[in-house]
């Protein structure tokens, strides 16, 4: 995997894709690799993480990115505890750093936190002594599900280099956006952005992302296809005129996927609105990939919390996979 014999993975949090080199990118997807045969075992734990406290702090609704850490949290034994905003403190006005330091108090070694506000983890970090990952800040980042979609294409394509990547929706209030044309971009892919232009951010080709205007051209002869959600959650005003509209000119269906590669992969980090930004048989059609990007996304958790943790074993000898 072109990983030096003397690397180190260094990180004690994990913030976004910006911070990890492309030997670090590498690395997590060879730890994730080691460990997704653990979920295919009948029994499905190993003693890596026994002893260690992992809180779920999760501000933001989530079902796949929450459950995916508390699975992965689980196969290596540690303890976990999920807190919701709805029913945490933080409606009755608690702040953030409060939430944290309470927490704090419980001694945990990992805090994964999922938060409207772009820069929250950092936040946290800034306050407590535990290690922060970021499940997902805002528009900002969303670096586990940037690794997870790199393992699922790198389990079908040899490399990143030189591949097409299209990105299609709402670019500008995506934290997926964000950590996968870093992280593509970082590894040598060309990511071409297409949507609605109020969904196209300005500063999109400063994180390395042609825009392209049509959504054909993003897709013509592209070796990847990932679509996104509209994020209507993230806009005080709708910017598009209706859903409809949007799969009319923007939805990837059949007849557009066409335009791309024989053997695109299709790609979306869910949840997905069928038949607004995927059509049903490309969604279930032979070139999705996205339940192998769910199935992907607890073995890059796993790898993740065992790498902040420093890659140590348990101290019952056991600790290896
Ligand atoms: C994404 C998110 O929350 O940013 N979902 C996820 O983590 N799987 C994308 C989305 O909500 O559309």
């Amino acid at each position: 995997m072109g990983v030096k014999s003397d690397y180190r993975f260094r990180h004690r949090h994990i913030f976004g894709m910006e911070q990890l080199s492309e030997p670090d990118i590498q690395h997590v997807i060879a730890t994730a690799r080691s460990f997704r045969e653990i979920s295919a075992r009948s029994i499905k734990k190993v003693p890596t993480l026994r002893g260690k406290t992992i809180v779920n702090l999760f501000f933001e609704p989530s079902t796949r990115t929450r459950t995916s850490f508390e699975i992965a949290a689980k196969r290596m034994s540690a303890d976990t505890f999920n807190i919701a905003a709805s029913t945490s403190s933080a409606t009755k006005g608690e702040t953030l750093v409060d939430t944290a330091r309470n927490i704090e108090a419980m001694s945990p070694d990992i805090i994964v936190v999922r938060h409207s506000c772009s820069g929250a983890p950092q936040l946290l970090a800034r306050h407590i002594a535990a290690s922060i990952i970021n499940a997902g800040d805002g528009a900002h980042e969303h670096p586990s599900q940037g690794l997870l979609d790199i393992m699922t294409i790198l389990d079908h394509k040899k490399e990143l280099a030189g591949l097409k990547i299209a990105i299609i929706g709402d670019i500008a209030h995506s934290r997926v956006a964000v950590s996968d044309i870093i992280g593509f971009s970082k590894l040598g892919a060309k990511v071409c952005v297409a949507g609605p232009a109020t969904f196209i951010p300005a500063a999109v080709e400063r994180l390395g992302a042609r825009v392209c205007h049509a959504v054909e051209d993003a897709i013509d002869g592209a070796d990847v296809v990932m679509a996104l959600r509209i994020q209507k959650e993230r806009q005080n005003d709708p910017l598009i005129p209706s859903l409809r509209e949007y799969a009319t000119y923007f939805g990837v269906n059949r007849r557009r996927l066409e335009q791309a590669k024989p053997d695109v992969l299709v790609m979306h980090p869910g949840p997905i609105n069928r038949g607004v930004e995927l059509s049903p048989d490309v969604a279930d059609g032979a070139s999705s990939v996205i339940l192998e990007q769910v199935r992907n996304g607890v073995a890059v958790r796993m790898a993740l919390l065992y790498l902040v943790m420093g890659g140590e074993k348990s101290d019952d000898g056991q600790g290896g996979v």
